[in-house]
């Protein structure tokens, strides 16, 4: 840059020069208009080789800067590409990570969900293994006792539905073994013959409210 300041500075003065000369020996003698044209020839010629040489360094610098500048921008992006190459392979860490916390996480929450399910099924299955139909059941006894329970069987017996459960419950078991009845328990021991448990305790809180 100072060089080819002064290469200007040069081609100034050789301008400058050219004018005094063309200006002070500007007469109407010919021998001093050739020597000046010469002079301003060879001004011309001086001006032309600076020129050249300001153009030649202009470009040099600019191809130096250039690269100096394309270098840093290409340092610059491998930094950026270093940097994103990390920061991707982080993010793909840590996503890795929180996806196989979440598979884990989910997998413990579905066994003790399914662990559970099961639970509330068991618990739930014993007491409303209703394939127990307490209608259909009672439907054999209503000729005798009555839709609800509510008649005198064949005018010997209770009227059931006024019985405890406990006591309606005793009473059918007491039929089954022979333990219970007065003189027509004949009657009932045919009619409480494979019952189950499940079935009497059903048909019990069927009849007694
Ligand atoms: C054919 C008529 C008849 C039918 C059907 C019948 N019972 Fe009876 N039931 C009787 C008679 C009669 C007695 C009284 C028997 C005795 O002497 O102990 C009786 C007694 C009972 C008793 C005891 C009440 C008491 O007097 O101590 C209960 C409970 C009972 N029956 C429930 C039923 C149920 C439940 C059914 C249907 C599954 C049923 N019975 C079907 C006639 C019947």
């Amino acid at each position: 840059m100072i060089k080819s300041f002064l290469n200007k500075k040069h081609i100034i003065s050789s301008v400058v020069a050219t004018m005094l000369l063309s200006g002070c020996f500007g007469g109407t003698s010919e021998e001093k208009e050739v020597k000046n044209t010469k002079t301003i020839t060879e001004n011309v010629q001086d001006i032309k080789d600076s020129s050249k040489e300001i153009a030649s360094q202009v470009v040099q610098n600019t191809k130096s800067q250039t690269s100096q500048i394309v270098e840093k921008v290409q340092d610059k992006a491998s930094d950026v590409a270093d940097n994103v190459k990390e920061t991707t392979s982080k993010v793909v860490e840590k996503a890795k990570d929180t996806a196989s916390d979440v598979a884990t996480n989910v997998k413990e929450t579905t066994v003790i969900v399914v662990e559970k399910t099961t639970e509330k099924i068991e618990e739930v299955l014993p007491s409303s293994t209703p394939a127990i139909d307490t209608t259909k059941l009672y439907s054999k006894c209503i000729a005798c006792h009555g839709t609800n329970g509510e008649k005198i069987a064949l005018g010997k017996s209770k009227i059931i539905k006024d019985m405890s459960q406990d006591d309606f419950i005793a009473a059918l078991q007491g039929y089954q073994n022979g333990t219970y009845g007065g003189s027509m328990k004949g009657v009932m021991g045919g009619q409480v013959k494979g019952l189950s448990e499940d079935e009497i305790k059903a048909l019990a809180s069927h009849i007694i409210k």
